[in-house]
């Protein structure tokens, strides 16, 4: 089939028009009781749960991918190395799909640059003018920051403005669709309290990168003031939903917040021979794989993808993990 048909045949397929609105799914409150006095967050957390995160979209490749997106998003699916019989079939109305990702993905991308030697970086809402670093990937986390730019620019006489003119709330808003975002994957749910202070430029470009050596990666954990089993929890929180780059998942089941990820990649970088009892995972990012062949990670995922006692583990210390902003005292869920 010749590029431009099969263009054509993914733009209309793409284009999905005929499928039914869902009815509205209730959620639960996030918020912390007290914190939103005047229910300005409360309403942010309903439109982004109902217009956003209930009304996501899941892409599917019948090639075999079981992504998000499969490579075939609007902006992807018009360069040039696409794969012409890779054709996307795009179902609506789902949650965990191609916004919930990135709005959980931005949480880390905004609280990763943190350095807490000098108190400075972290979830300050910065990710917004750091959008063209190559680490975020242009169009992928832009999606969801332009949403809550919207969002933002509509709520500004609540919010107010910085000196540069933009709406204050970006990092509060980045947690909160992050936590959205999570128990439409399944996790059970972490509160929500807002009060963050936004940054008006963006923070050195210091995030972790997906080629860099086990050294480096975990100097840069260390800066951020992770302990070992953190960075383990926050690595499978994370990756537990996400997608490779051309679509392939980092586990066999993307739109789900579960236990996937542990044993697959111990499967997929230690091999089968070891972890018999676990598929390889779909999609390995180099950093990941660090955290097989270092002895005390590797440990931790073991103990979690194994022990009866593994998820509960994984789920404690995840509902501990301080992705803080300037305040130890705040973590991401108060
Ligand atoms: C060494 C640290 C990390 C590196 C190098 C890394 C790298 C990557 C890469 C290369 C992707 C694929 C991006 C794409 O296809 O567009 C990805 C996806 C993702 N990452 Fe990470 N990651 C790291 C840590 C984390 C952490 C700590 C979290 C969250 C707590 C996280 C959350 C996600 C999510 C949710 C996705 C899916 C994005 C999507 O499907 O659109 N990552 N990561």
């Amino acid at each position: 089939m010749s590029k431009r048909s099969s263009i054509q045949l993914c733009i209309s397929i793409f284009s999905h028009a005929a499928r039914p609105e869902q009815p509205t799914l209730p959620h639960p409150n996030f918020i912390v009781p007290g914190s939103d006095p005047t229910g300005l967050w409360g309403r942010i957390e309903d439109r982004l749960w109902n217009d956003v995160f209930t009304r996501d979209t899941h892409f599917v490749c019948p090639n075999g991918f079981r992504g998000s997106n499969c490579g075939c998003t609007p902006e992807r699916f018009a360069g040039d190395n696409v794969d012409p019989d890779n054709f996307c079939v795009a179902y609506d109305n789902v949650r965990c799909g191609f916004l919930g990702r990135k709005a959980w993905r931005a949480v880390f991308h905004d609280f990763g640059t943190y350095n807490k030697n000098d108190d400075t970086g972290g979830l300050n809402g910065s990710l917004r003018y750091e959008l063209n670093s190559e680490k975020n990937l242009g169009n992928e986390l832009r999606q969801i920051i332009n949403i809550y730019e919207e969002i933002l620019a509509e709520e500004v006489d609540a919010l107010g403005t910085m000196d540069n003119g933009d709406p204050r709330g970006m990092a509060d808003l980045i947690v909160l669709g992050g936590v959205l975002a999570l128990y439409g994957c399944g996790h059970p749910g972490l509160m929500f309290s807002p009060g963050r202070e936004d940054a008006s430029v963006p923070d050195a470009d210091i995030l972790p990168a997906a080629d860099e050596s086990p050294e480096v990666m975990f100097g840069k954990f260390d800066r951020m003031g992770f302990s070992r089993a953190e960075v383990v929890t926050l690595m499978a929180a994370g990756h537990t939903v996400a997608n490779g780059l051309e679509g392939a998942a980092f586990d066999s089941t993307p739109a789900q917040f579960d236990m996937g990820w542990f044993g697959q990649t111990l499967a997929g970088v230690a091999g089968v021979d070891n972890f018999p009892q676990f598929q390889q995972a779909p999609f390995i990012v180099n950093t990941d794989a660090h955290l097989v062949n270092n002895d005390e990670t590797r440990a931790i995922m073991v103990h979690r993808a194994t022990a009866s006692n593994g998820k509960a583990t994984f789920l404690e210390d995840f509902e501990n993990v301080s992705l803080t902003d300037h305040e130890e005292t705040r973590p991401l869920h108060a």
